[in-house]
């Protein structure tokens, strides 16, 4: 009998949920929308979440009205669920008016770095956004204080929310907007108990590792860009978007997986007990 490994813990991950004021972005897209129909895919899939992380472009441009929208729309589910939820900023993020309509804390413009617990795992989101700039990078007093974060290890290790991704920018175009510093990063880590990065910024689901560490990069809820060759430029794609599930297994493992969440229609479903009958034994 092959045993399947038991997952600890699942963190459901979005990203890029670009929110504005107006309701409208790009003309045609409905960000609010899109972001709502994937924490709806979440909670439908009965699978048993542990925790939301967000790894930013919360809001496209930073507008209050986008922050309190984004809140509308997360605390409808949160309201039902219970989901504890962990906030990375992005480039297109404003520190204080996220702090005050998403976190409801006093606006400053302080880099926005977390702890969060849930159930002996530790989630940690660092802000890798400088304002003004769409590139991320760190402080040395963020690395310093994610070194003291990390000095003793959790019980079930720890899982790092960041923005801009530390992996390699398959999109030659977009590579200027990368991670800046990553050699710093990379020190700050070593060592320690991270099992997992997660991040979004690119716009296309991707993965990698750094230090040793599996990188999961989740693909806008707003709009998906596509890979392009070099000297292609950027395509943004009104479709393809998708939430991610990072499960943190009790033999070491962590994996990521892609939910679509555009509205699409069931093409087949087959019930669980055609899969019984294959006479395959699995233990689950
Ligand atoms: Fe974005
Ligand atoms: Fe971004």
């Amino acid at each position: 009998m092959t045993r399947e490994p038991v997952a600890t813990h699942r963190i459901a991950h979005v990203s890029d949920s670009h929110l504005t004021a107006s309701g409208v972005f790009h003309e045609v897209l409905r960000p609010a929308a899109t972001y709502s129909a994937a924490l709806a895919a979440l909670e439908g899939s009965g699978i048993p979440i542990a925790a939301l992380v967000h790894t930013g472009d919360v809001a496209d441009e930073g507008e209050e009205a986008a922050y309190t929208a984004v809140r509308a729309v997360t605390d409808e589910v949160l309201d039902r669920t219970g989901w504890p939820v962990l906030w990375a900023a992005g480039n297109h993020d404003v520190r204080a008016p996220m702090r005050q309509h998403l976190l409801g804390e006093a606006p400053d413009d302080a880099p926005l770095d977390r702890v969060l617990e849930v159930d002996g795992l530790r989630l940690v989101s660092i802000d890798s956004s400088i304002p003004g700039r769409v590139e991320g990078g760190f402080e040395p007093e963020q690395l310093a204080w994610l070194r003291e974060v990390l000095a003793e290890p959790a019980e079930h290790g720890t899982v790092l929310a960041m923005h801009h991704p530390p992996l390699p920018v398959e999109v030659t175009a977009m590579a200027r907007l990368h991670l800046t510093g990553q050699e710093a990063l990379a020190e700050a880590i070593r060592g320690t108990d991270v099992r997992a990065i997660l991040a979004g910024h690119l716009h296309y689901a991707t993965s990698s590792v750094f230090e040793g560490v599996p990188v999961h990069v989740a693909p806008s809820l707003a709009y998906t860009i596509r890979l392009t060759r070099p000297g292609g430029g950027v395509i943004a794609v009104d479709g393809g978007r998708a939430a991610g599930v990072l499960s943190l297994y009790d033999d070491g493992r962590v994996g990521h997986t892609s939910m679509p969440t555009d509205p699409a229609g069931v093409l087949t479903s087959t019930p669980e007990s055609v899969f019984a009958s294959m006479g395959v034994d699995v233990e689950h």
